[in-house]
């Protein structure tokens, strides 16, 4: 078989970003790397000195999501990220600091009942917000475990109130070329874009993460809230979102848009479904040299694979 020798799952940094931009990255970063010696950054971290939600964490753990292998360490899986809209590298850390979390609005749309725009924090205190432990399974063949706090997606819709012809969920990152030096490239369709179906967006592992490790997200895992669907690669679980519309007609991702033989919509985890340029058959685990096999809905089966029957004739699995 023939593989094209590539790090990571698309084209190389220098390739991807024009230039000036480059440059102008770099400068950010040593800016950022200045910043960190300073007193915001805790090490290995960056996030919002005050977060005005603070007091919410560390939030109740549910028992329900445990997990079958020991807790990624958060200095591995702080600082090996995608973040495309600060970079392509995985130290995406230093530049995630340009990340404004607030003030910060998310405008729900399309079929609802009304749509309205509301705070970050006034939802996530709407919120009874849990801790749960997850897998996340990148499809790029490398995976951590994770303690994500937020709350069930369900309960957004139920916020959203969908009209009886939307069947998905889009849901999208912020557009802000000044703040995210990776929107300047145009060989990307920002902004990201993500989307579900309903009957997916009802299942309770679908979950909205506003925290990690116990604390707000730091801004390099998508803050200020972001998705995360576990029997998914990482790639639908979009950080950062700014909007959430219900649709009629299914999304067109951001992934699809730019390989969609390679990144499809419903890209559930499936060892058995090579990637067209590696096998998705193990996974490293972030922190270690140690490779494991991977599991078929990346070890979800039992709660999600119902989802998907009557659906055999969709790539599933890319
Ligand atoms: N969301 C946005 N807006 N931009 C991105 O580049 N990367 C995706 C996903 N969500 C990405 C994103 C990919 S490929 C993965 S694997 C996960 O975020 C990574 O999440 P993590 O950095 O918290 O591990």
């Amino acid at each position: 078989m023939h593989i094209k020798r590539r790090h990571g799952w698309e084209i190389p940094e220098h390739l991807a970003t024009p230039e000036s931009v480059f440059l102008d990255r770099r400068a950010l970063l040593g800016g950022a790397a200045g910043l960190a010696v300073g007193s915001l950054l805790a090490p290995g971290r960056a996030y919002a000195a005050a977060d005005p939600t603070a007091d919410l964490y560390p939030a109740k753990r549910n028992e329900t999501y445990t997990l079958d292998r020991a807790l990624t360490p958060e200095k591995y899986s702080a600082d090996y990220n995608n973040f495309y809209e600060f970079g392509t590298s995985k130290t995406v850390l230093p530049a995630a600091n340009a990340l404004k979390t607030r003030p910060w609005t998310i405008q729900i749309g399309g079929l609802v009942e009304k749509p309205f725009e509301i705070g970050v924090d006034e939802l996530i205190r709407k919120m009874a917000l849990e801790e749960r432990l997850y897998r996340h399974r990148c499809v790029e063949a490398w995976s951590m475990s994770v303690p994500w706090t937020g709350f069930p997606l369900s309960k957004l819709v139920g916020l959203a109130k969908p009209a009886s012809g939307a069947k998905y969920i889009q849901m999208e990152t912020f557009l802000d070329k000044a703040m995210a030096p990776g929107q300047r490239s145009f060989l990307y369709p920002w902004p990201y874009v993500e989307g579900l179906t309903l009957e997916e967006a009802a299942n309770d592992l679908a979950f909205v993460a506003t925290g990690v490790y116990g604390k707000p997200l730091a801004n390099q895992f998508g803050a200020p809230i972001r998705l995360v669907v576990p029997w998914k690669y990482g790639f639908k679980s979009v950080k950062s979102i700014v909007k959430v519309s219900f649709v009629a007609e299914r999304p067109k991702t951001f992934w699809e848009g730019l390989q969609s033989a390679e990144y499809g919509f419903w890209a559930n985890v499936n060892p058995a479904v090579s990637h067209p340029r590696w096998s998705q058959a193990t996974e490293r685990v972030l922190g270690s040299d140690q490779r494991v096999p991977t599991l078929i809905y990346n070890g979800y089966g039992e709660q999600v694979a119902g989802l998907y029957k009557g659906l055999e004739k969709e790539r599933l699995f890319v």
